[in-house]
């Protein structure tokens, strides 16, 4: 019966392709089941407690108890809630989703604007106006870019040891992670962080506070192309790290000689950014760039060596920094 089954499955269509096109249907699924649990903030009832299904239904106002029952068994498919005598709860993997914000932006990312662009993308082919994912986005995207703090951090551990600066400044600095580690890390520094999405600024202030650095560091709120004009202090660390892609190719060495001037002599700039490969998620994200408004790409490192070099800096070899990873940083000094 097998046999047959197969035979046919051969003979009607290429096996390997349906049976890829279904993996790939699956991950989709997956995907959008779990954020509609996040959107709807079922998974975060569950997160309160066990309850029955017509509690759940009752405490989120929702009157078709029967399809919340079938979401909740999908999510239970998921490995993301199970049932005991009545009860909805998570699972260990449903309370992580909770728990680790990283996990959760993922979720609300690949669902949201990481696929919305091809949902869409016929109209841009046609001629149709630009995205404005990365202008919207701003929170989550400095929440999902957390995701690569270990590597990120990893690097600039090394560097902080090499450069023991005095004064860092973190353009770009989304939530703050990187501004708080070199701070951690140089404990005679001061610091600054300039990042022009409100939300994202004042995630950075908060993090910075709670951290007891408010003292030694200030958060620019704008855009570095402006803001950076108007400082006059002078730095011997400076990061760019996954934002250089957001800026127009035209506008780069400009931005980076306007950096370099802020940058003491002898002092370093580390820029770390997806690179473009022939990687899927390169390419992906590349494609992701491009469809905004904005005129933005994924650089080459070449062409990123390129750019530190016009600008008056002296870059080091790039190194890729997550393994399997189109991640890489470069580190540049001022001669
Ligand atoms: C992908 S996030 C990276 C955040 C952080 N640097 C990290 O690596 O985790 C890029 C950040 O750069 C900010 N950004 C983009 N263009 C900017 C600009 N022209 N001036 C200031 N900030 C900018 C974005 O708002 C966003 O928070």
């Amino acid at each position: 019966m097998r046999i047959a089954a197969a035979l046919r499955l051969a003979r009607d269509g290429d096996v390997r392709s349906r049976l890829a096109a279904a993996r790939d249907g699956q991950a989709a699924v997956r995907v959008a089941a779990a954020a509609a649990g996040l959107r709807t903030g079922l998974l975060d009832l569950l997160g309160q407690g066990p309850a029955t299904t017509s509690a759940l239904a009752t405490r989120r106002g929702w009157s078709d108890e029967s399809l919340l029952e079938s979401f909740l068994q999908t999510l239970a498919q998921l490995g993301l809630a199970r049932t005991s005598r009545g009860q909805w709860q998570l699972t260990r993997r449903g309370r992580s989703v909770l728990a680790d914000d990283v996990v959760r932006a993922m979720y609300e990312a690949f669902d949201g604007y990481h696929t919305g662009l091809y949902r869409e993308v016929e109209k841009q082919l046609s001629g149709g106006d630009g995205r404005h994912d990365v202008a919207e986005n701003g929170q989550l995207i400095a929440r999902l870019s957390r995701a690569m703090d270990p590597f990120v951090t990893d690097f600039l551990t090394h560097q902080l040891q090499t450069v023991q600066p005095r004064a860092v400044l973190d353009i770009g600095c989304g939530a703050g992670s990187h501004l708080v580690h070199m701070l951690r890390m140089a404990p005679d520094a001061s610091g600054t962080g300039i990042e022009s999405d409100s939300a994202a600024a004042a995630l950075a202030r908060t993090r910075v506070s709670d951290e007891g650095l408010a003292h030694r560091a200030g958060i620019v709120e704008g855009d570095v192309r402006q803001t950076l004009g108007s400082m006059t202090d002078s730095f011997d660390l400076v990061l760019l790290a996954n934002m250089i892609y957001y800026l127009p190719v035209g506008e780069r060495v400009p931005l980076l000689r306007a950096v370099a001037e802020r940058v003491q002599r002898g002092g370093t700039v580390v820029v770390v950014t997806t690179a473009l490969t022939d990687a899927m998620f390169s390419r992906h994200f590349d494609l992701l760039l491009r469809a905004q408004t904005g005129d933005m790409e994924l650089p080459t490192l070449a062409d990123l060596s390129g750019q530190l070099r016009a600008a008056g800096l002296a870059p080091g070899r790039p190194r890729r920094i997550a393994m399997g990873e189109p991640l890489a940083a470069m580190m540049a000094t001022r001669p």
